[in-house]
């Protein structure tokens, strides 16, 4: 792993320890809501959550898919894992898959090596990943390619495009940006784009937060 990833993986560790604390399941539990029923799941689909964290999503995806199918569930720090790893145990939870892993290191090939088969996702949620990702437009490009025809791609992620102090607290916090156009960049990659605020930030011009869902028909 290079420095940078090495320093990212280790500040995760440690955050790990208070992540569900700061970033509270409470703070986060609107918007969550709001993008994964964007994914339309069902019972028995695979589905792609990187990077997974701590696992906060879990309960989420389960509400669908109500121990069927298969999550495949990848973040480069061992902390964040752990912790994910202990919700898997305590909810008996017998879908999900934890795998340690670099997310620019996700394309066709690591699924076929990794996960076999020619696995494809009927969904993928990458929240609160990719404004901090190195490469983040290839991770977009890559993520794309690993959905299944109509598969879904949801994406939730802070956009502040004018400096603030919020912004730069999160920029510290979560040691990444604030302000990449991540959704631009999407819009222009697929079909049936949609960009959607949940209901507690509704203005887009206060720049707070947004989500990008996105239904790919191939
Ligand atoms: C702000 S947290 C978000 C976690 C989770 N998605 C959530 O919403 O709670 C950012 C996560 O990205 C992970 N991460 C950072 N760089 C990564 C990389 N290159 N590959 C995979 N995961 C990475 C960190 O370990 C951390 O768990």
């Amino acid at each position: 792993m290079n420095k940078d990833k090495t320093k990212i993986s280790n500040y995760y560790d440690t955050f790990s320890n208070f992540y569900d604390l700061f970033s509270s399941k409470a703070y986060y539990r609107i918007p969550r809501e709001f993008a994964i029923k964007e994914l339309s799941l069902d019972l028995n689909q695979t589905i792609l959550n990187v990077p997974c964290g701590t696992g906060q999503n879990f309960e989420y995806f389960e509400n669908y898919l109500n121990n069927t199918g298969q999550i495949i569930a990848v973040d480069l720090s061992e902390g964040m894992l752990e912790k994910a790893h202990i919700k898997v145990k305590k909810y008996k939870w017998k879908n999900i898959e934890l795998m340690k892993e670099d997310v620019t290191k996700i394309d066709v090939d690591w699924v076929q090596c990794k996960l076999g088969n020619n696995l494809q996702f009927d969904a993928i949620f990458c929240d609160l990943g990719l404004s901090g990702f190195p490469q983040w437009e290839e991770v977009i490009d890559n993520l794309i390619s690993l959905l299944k025809p109509n598969g879904k791609i949801v994406i939730m992620d802070w956009y502040i495009d004018k400096p603030s102090l919020r912004g730069s607290f999160i920029k510290w916090i979560g040691k990444g940006e604030v302000d990449r156009p991540l959704y631009q960049y999407l819009e222009k990659r697929v079909c049936n784009f949609k960009l959607m605020l949940p209901l507690s930030y509704p203005n887009p011009h206060t720049l707070l937060f947004f989500i990008i869902t996105v239904c790919l028909l191939l």
